[in-house]
């Protein structure tokens, strides 16, 4: 496990975006696991500003995302798949059909769930896989829990999870209360897997982390097994340390 410590949100973003350059550059058809939520949006930033400035191109680029709200149709203002259409796949030249984002309003949520896992297999397999991290420990949506479920699954979400995500809705009502999400197996068969955290409030769970002990209540703790992870903090990081 290597760890990144950047001066700031805006290094992080640099050095996560120079890190997914490597890899489209090393395989222009390689497969891209992403993710939402606030910490990755200045990466995205910056992929979109180096497609603009001609140095990067997405046209053979595959995505897969972790996770999607359930309930919410694709369309709507909050839900994951509109996240990655404003925030990045508009303002690229990614073929739309090679993004892919569980559906979060179907009716038959158990076929969707297999379809998707089987979706990635297809693909080859995820080569990055981009994380945020919950401040409880959660990797994608799965929560800290007895047991963590290995594929892609429907998860009641955490009441500490729907507040944190209660800032990108109206009122905290109007926050699912259940999503779809890419299981633990789903994360770890990634190849290469990239977390960030950025603030002073993800110290405390990249320390827990960092400890190198494997629990279910701490989710992310499981990659302390993967063979390739790269964590990127900033400096907020080492202000808790202190
Ligand atoms: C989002 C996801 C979540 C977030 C996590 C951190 O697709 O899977 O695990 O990465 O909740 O969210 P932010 O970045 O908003 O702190």
């Amino acid at each position: 496990m290597k760890i990144l410590i950047c001066e700031n949100y805006e290094h992080l973003s640099e050095v996560a975006s120079n890190i997914i350059e490597d890899k489209i550059t090393a395989n222009p058809k390689c497969v891209l696991g992403l993710a939402t939520g606030g910490t990755p949006e200045g990466t995205y930033q910056r992929l979109i500003d180096k497609y603009k400035q001609g140095s990067l191109d997405f046209s053979s680029v595959t995505t897969f995302n972790l996770d999607e709200y359930y309930g919410l149709n694709g369309r709507h203002p909050q839900s994951y798949a509109k996240y990655m259409y404003d925030k990045l796949f508009k303002h690229i030249n990614i073929d739309i059909n090679n993004t892919n984002i569980p559906q979060g309003d179907v009716d038959d949520i158990k076929k969707e769930c297999k379809r998707y896992e089987e979706a990635i297999l297809e693909a080859g397999g995820i080569d990055l896989q981009l994380l945020g991290i919950g401040t409880n420990g959660h990797i994608g949506f799965n929560e800290p829990n007895a047991y963590l479920k290995t594929k892609t699954h429907l998860v009641k979400l955490k009441e500490e999870t729907i507040n944190a995500n209660s800032r990108f809705f109206e009122k905290k009502e109007d926050v699912p209360t259940r999503a779809i999400t890419m299981g633990i197996k789903s994360i770890f068969r990634a190849k290469e897997i990239l977390l960030l955290a950025s603030g002073p409030e993800k110290a405390p769970i990249i320390m827990e982390l960092l400890k190198g002990q494997l629990s279910t209540y701490v989710p992310a703790s499981i990659l302390n097994l993967h063979p390739s992870v790269t964590i990127v903090v900033d400096k907020a990081f080492i202000e808790y340390l202190k």
